[in-house]
């Protein structure tokens, strides 16, 4: 049976790190998937994680299975970081899961199997496996504006006409901040009348928020979530510490539901409790432990925050030298948006074309999107990146 196979395309995002592995070039640049990396080109492992570990390491006793929702501290903890008691308690619940991938995935399951929901609208553009994730649940995807005919700024009249023609009942996929793939985010005031527009339209709210604390900070990030908490009755967020915490390989991240009240949250939870169980059955421990360690100790909470301001100033300040480095180059091209986007990716503006010129000729990989992960630059691979982009213009 399996003769007849063809090839699967490779992952759009974690192909890439194959062909990187295969790619000879000693100078190969890796732009791809969003990790963050220091100076050296290494992803750290934060501080606080290792003063967790140490504190785990001689502190556990058992390694029987979790609940199906997880380690019982880490749903408050967690909607602490997400919501600092915007929500009253009792209408939230909160789900472990395996990364914000598993959070997805979880949700899309509930969403289409326990609720009735049909069908859920993504922006475009859109992370690379929304789609795929919430089809393999049973979801049909569609898309709503988000950029531009420049595909480097909002189109926010766009966005909330899409939204506008969005059948009520069906689902809405918002990026809490640090839109993946461009950078660009809604203001304050646009959130407000996205908010009031799912509202009105009777959309279901699906917040991913995989980069909480790299764009302004760890409360100011969460400006929007705390916003619909305050405007409508039923959302959700799919939540990450991959990148905050640096646990990307730990695969941890978090399914809250909100609902209307307490009985209607506590059935919601029954309910995404069988689309675990009926999935990986329970989620792995680890990163949920270090999570709830670090969130339930104000020392290491502090030094955490402290931890993820220092990855932000440094891709606030890669943006920066990738700016000054093209325009000291001269570019024909104003780079300048770079700067105005935030978290750890930037549209570039480069065409397909462009993306496998840059990876066939310089051995610089980036998203076919022209998609670039920020943080994966530094000051010894700048200039190199910066004269292979202008030979590709
Ligand atoms: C990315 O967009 O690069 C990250 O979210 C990693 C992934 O799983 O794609």
């Amino acid at each position: 049976m399996f003769g007849s196979l063809e090839m699967a395309p490779p992952d759009a995002i974690l192909g890439l790190n194959v062909a990187f592995r295969n790619d000879t070039n000693p100078s190969k640049i890796n732009l791809g998937v969003g990790v963050y990396k220091d100076e050296t080109g290494n992803t750290p492992v934060l501080a606080c994680v290792k003063k967790a570990e140490q504190l785990l390491l001689e502190k556990e006793n058992s390694k029987s299975y979790l609940g199906i929702d997880g380690l019982p501290e880490y749903g408050p903890l967690v909607r602490k970081v997400l919501f600092d008691g915007t929500v009253e308690e009792a209408r939230a619940v909160t789900l472990q899961t395996p990364g914000g991938t598993g959070a997805l995935r979880v949700a899309g399951d509930f969403l289409k199997h326990k609720v009735g929901a049909s069908r859920i609208w993504l922006s475009n553009p859109t992370w690379a496996n929304h789609n795929g994730v919430f089809s393999s649940a049973g979801l049909a995807v569609d898309a709503y504006t988000y950029l531009d005919n420049t595909g480097l700024a909002l189109d926010f009249q766009g966005m909330l006409d899409s939204i506008a023609q969005i059948p009520a009942g069906d689902v809405i996929c918002l990026h809490a901040c640090c839109h993946n793939p461009s950078g660009v985010d809604p203001s304050a005031e646009q959130w407000e009348q996205i908010a009031e527009a799912c509202k009105a339209g009777g959309v279901l709210p699906l917040i991913d928020f995989a980069y909480q604390g790299f764009a302004n900070g760890l409360q100011e990030d969460a400006a929007a979530i705390r916003l619909f908490a305050d405007k409508v009755d039923e959302f959700l967020v799919c939540s990450s510490f991959s990148k905050n915490f640096g646990l990307y390989c730990e695969r941890i991240g978090a399914l809250t539901i909100v609902a209307q009240d307490e009985s209607a949250a506590t059935a919601a939870l029954s309910h995404a409790k069988k689309a675990v169980r009926t999935n990986y059955s329970n989620p792995p421990k680890h990163g949920g432990a270090v999570v709830t360690t670090v969130l339930g100790c104000d020392d290491l909470f502090t030094q955490w925050d402290t931890e993820v301001a220092a990855m932000r100033d440094r891709i606030n300040g890669l943006r920066k030298l990738f700016v000054d480095t093209m325009a000291a180059k001269n570019s024909p091209v104003d780079f300048s948006f770079i700067q105005q986007q935030r978290g750890m990716f930037s549209y570039s503006g480069l065409n397909a074309m462009q993306v496998d010129q840059l990876k066939n000729d310089h051995s610089i990989y980036i998203v076919g999107s022209g998609r670039i992960n920020v943080a994966g630059l530094n000051s010894g691979n700048v200039e190199q990146l910066c004269d292979a982009i202008l030979q590709v213009l």
